[in-house]
């Protein structure tokens, strides 16, 4: 098992494949895109379903999460898909993309044992998708959207960031919209996480915020706190249920303490925490020939070491050294 000194046992593995992106979120990088990792640097789709498997097999992993970067643009994807789901005990396998491509690729993903997908979306403008993402690839991403629901990758969950000035006033239409399409969203503070270091807490759309904004057409009533669990989202009812929205207040309420993620970088690296300062390198000692018991105890380690919590809100804060992008979502 990956336990810590709080007693949190991370079961929710993150497995970032590719630290590139087809997109440019604000939130997340700058318009020329960043230092890509190397080709070498990177774990090869058998080293990744070997660390994966071991995840699962020896140390109590029961969920599975390919994050990126964009996800969609690992040539091996399917393949690893499929590798990850005859493991046992089979763990639940989900994506985490910009839905850029899906539309694509849905129906392998799900053939290959798949089972459901979170898509990046902030707004219903494709104009202000732009300014966002600075690329005009909003209808790609609808048609991502609409293709995992076919194929059955659902419930399809979708993921917003509020900016300031941006798309902050959509907050109430995304919900309508994602109401109308059977589509799951959540809200995420925006952390400072973008490689240009350009976050800004008094920019910040907070989880209070966006409550109240969602508040001018729609009546909340949260859910108990029960069938939260570790997720880090607050739920709240939506004019009764049962659809519900979630806000992930991950900068003003974090949720560190019921925190069960552990996460795998696409150079091998071992996170204990988004926001940890520290990584542990898996992929030296798998290339040197580390037996799975030598890399299962080099897990183990690195997890135990986990802090307490991450304090954003603490003045003494430290944004790690990668960014969101190279780190996985
Ligand atoms: N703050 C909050 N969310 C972010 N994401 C990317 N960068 C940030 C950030 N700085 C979101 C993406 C995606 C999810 C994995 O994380 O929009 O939905
Ligand atoms: Fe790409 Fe995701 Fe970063 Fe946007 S937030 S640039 S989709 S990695």
């Amino acid at each position: 098992m990956l336990l810590d000194t709080f007693g949190r046992q991370a079961v929710d593995l993150r497995v970032s494949l590719t630290d590139r992106c087809n997109l440019r979120c604000t939130y997340c990088m700058p318009e020329e895109g960043l230092q890509w990792l190397g080709r070498s640097d990177l774990l090869t789709d058998e080293e990744i379903v070997r660390l994966t498997s071991l995840a699962v097999r020896e140390l109590g992993v029961r969920e599975v999460r390919f994050t990126g970067g964009e996800p969609l643009l690992r040539p091996g994807l399917v393949g690893i898909v499929a590798a990850c789901a005859e493991l046992e005990p089979r763990p639940e396998l989900s994506l985490t993309t910009n839905g850029v491509g899906l539309a694509r690729t849905a129906r392998a993903l799900r053939e290959a044992g798949l089972d459901r997908v979170n898509v990046s979306l902030d707004t219903l403008d494709p104009q202000t998708f732009h300014t966002l993402t600075r690329r005009h690839r909003h209808q790609d991403v609808l048609d991502g959207l609409a293709a995992a629901e076919a194929a059955g990758l659902t419930p399809v969950k979708l993921n917003a960031v509020l900016m300031r000035g941006v798309n902050d006033h959509e907050a109430a239409d995304l919900l309508g919209w994602c109401l109308e399409q059977g589509y799951q969203l959540r809200f995420i503070e925006q952390m400072p996480l973008d490689a240009q270091h350009g976050w800004d807490r008094s920019q910040m759309i907070t989880a209070e915020e966006i409550l109240e904004r969602l508040a001018t057409r729609f009546t909340l009533t949260p859910e108990p706190a029960a069938v939260r669990g570790a997720a880090p989202a607050e739920r709240w009812l939506v004019d009764g249920g049962p659809a519900s929205v979630g806000v992930i207040a991950s900068v003003t309420r974090p949720f560190c303490r019921a925190c069960d993620r552990t996460r795998l970088t696409a150079d091998g690296q071992v996170r204990n925490c988004l926001f940890a300062t520290g990584e542990t390198d898996l992929r030296t000692a798998l290339r040197e020939g580390a037996t799975d018991a030598e890399l299962a105890a080099l897990w183990r380690a690195a997890m135990w070491g986990k802090k307490a919590g991450a304090g954003i809100d603490d003045p003494q804060f430290h944004q790690p050294e990668r960014p969101m992008s190279a780190i996985g979502g």
